[in-house]
């Protein structure tokens, strides 16, 4: 079973968003096994996105993401990790199709309310990097059986 780290972004809290871009994890049925509102540093900022730091936008890239609380979230399951990025949408929401989070609730790159991890091996690297031991709970849904056939 597969395991994603989503992460809403300082400006998804401050635009008061949490609850709608959880809402749209929780509705698809997915597993929550870790949830909190989270200051982080700029050196696990910069670890987090290290494959980026060549990048011109990088240091923006850091700044936005330590510039207030983000909500960090690790959800389970089948095909997780692909299927939280088509409920993210594309990286420019302008891109980003309607019906998506970014598509429907974000405008810019800078600016996109959300991250979504982008293969099952970084979804469980970020999850530790994100999570301390015994941050996350071990629970069945009851809603299971009517999830899955
Ligand atoms: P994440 O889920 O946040 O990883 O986004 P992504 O996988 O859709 O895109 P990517 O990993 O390539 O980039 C990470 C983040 O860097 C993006 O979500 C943006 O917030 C930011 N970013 C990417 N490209 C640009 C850019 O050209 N300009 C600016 N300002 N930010 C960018
Ligand atoms: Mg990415």
């Amino acid at each position: 079973v597969d395991q994603t780290y989503i992460m809403i972004k300082p400006d998804g809290v401050q635009r008061g968003l949490v609850g709608e871009i959880i809402s749209r994890f929780e509705k698809k049925g997915f597993l929550l096994k870790g949830l909190k509102l989270f200051e982080c540093t700029k050196e696990l900022a910069e670890e987090h996105y290290k494959d980026l730091r060549e990048k011109p936008f990088f240091p923006k890239l850091i700044d936005y993401i330590t510039s207030g609380p983000v909500v960090c979230m690790a959800w389970e399951g089948v095909g997780v990790v692909a299927s939280a990025r088509k409920l993210i949408g594309a990286t420019n929401p302008l891109q980003a199709e309607p019906g998506t989070i970014r598509g429907d609730l974000a405008i810019q790159t800078g600016r996109n309310v959300v991250h979504g991890s982008d293969s099952p091996e970084n979804g469980l690297r970020e999850i530790e990097l994100w999570f301390k031991e015994g941050e996350l709970c071990q629970w069945t849904q009851v809603q299971v059986p009517w999830l899955r056939e």
